[in-house]
């Protein structure tokens, strides 16, 4: 099953870049998650990848495996703390270390502020917002630099969290996911200082506007605004799951250090 984005384009990488480290993603089974797990796959990485829904993960790892990537999927909710623990562990397990964690995994839905309960409020920050984090602190005493299964040599590793661009400005009917990406982008900032400084940890962020082919995109823009938006932007097309990929890439390999 081929589950990447068709790109006119080869990889602008070698393919050894991500060679013999191990990659965890979130929400790894679908959309932006499962292209940047094939990408880290084809340029050398293991990927284990975590999410709610056990189809989608076997669907994603039986992909990456017919692509000679080793893959492997855990079940887990980011929003429970077991589970962050008990998938961090079970990753070093079964590839021996932990090199990069990307954080995906999101939940979302339109709907006006004044028609959003307090608990819809709530669930999109958990995901997005506390599931990075709780990621991050579940995986940071494998990460850090003499963390748990990394080699004297090696330095500290790498977390990549996704969020959006929602809230530069103002987006209509998101303002959940939109609170819940800034939140992120903050936590990406203030990770990098404290982890960077003081564990040798690079923590970077991607944020990805409206990119096509997604659930996000199919469920938040219908079709008619998707049109009429596309004629607005100067290249005629929104980003691929692709672009972000090799983005995610770059920043991943020693390159981006
Ligand atoms: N509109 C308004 N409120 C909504 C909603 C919608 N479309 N979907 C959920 N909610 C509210 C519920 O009403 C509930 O609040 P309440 O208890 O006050 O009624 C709260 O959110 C929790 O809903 P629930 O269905 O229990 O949450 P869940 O954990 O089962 O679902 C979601 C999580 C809501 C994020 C779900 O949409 C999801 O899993 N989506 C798939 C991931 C995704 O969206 N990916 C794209 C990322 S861009």
């Amino acid at each position: 099953m081929e589950m990447e984005s068709p790109s006119p384009f080869p990889s602008p990488f070698k393919g050894d870049i991500l060679k013999g480290k191990v990659a965890l993603l979130t929400g790894g089974g679908s959309g932006i998650g499962y292209e940047i797990s094939a990408q880290f796959g084809k340029h050398g990485a293991s990927i284990a990848i975590m999410g709610r829904r056990k189809n989608v993960l076997d669907d994603a790892v039986s992909a990456l495996r017919s692509l000679g990537i080793p893959a492997v999927g855990f079940e887990g909710d980011v929003r429970k703390q077991e589970d962050a623990k008990s998938v961090v562990e079970a990753t070093v397990k079964h590839f021996g270390k932990l090199d990069i964690l990307v954080n995906a995994a999101a939940g979302n839905f339109l709907v006006a502020a004044e028609d959003l309960s307090p608990n819809g409020f709530k669930t999109v920050i958990d995901i997005d917002t506390v599931g990075t984090f709780t990621m991050c602190h579940e995986a940071f005493k494998y990460l850090k630099k003499g963390g748990l299964g990394r080699s004297s040599s090696s330095g500290g590793g790498f977390i990549l969290n996704i969020s959006a661009t929602l809230h530069v400005t103002a987006s209509w009917y998101l303002i959940h996911a939109s609170a819940a990406k800034a939140a992120i982008d903050s936590l990406t900032r203030n990770l990098a200082l404290e982890w960077g400084t003081d564990y040798d940890m690079r923590v970077n962020g991607v944020a990805p506007g409206a990119t096509g082919d997604t659930a996000g995109l199919s469920k938040l823009m219908p079709q008619e605004i998707m049109n009429k938006t596309v004629e607005k932007l100067p290249l005629d097309k929104v980003g691929e799951k692709w672009d972000i990929a090799m983005a995610a890439l770059y920043l991943a390999s020693d390159a981006g250090r």
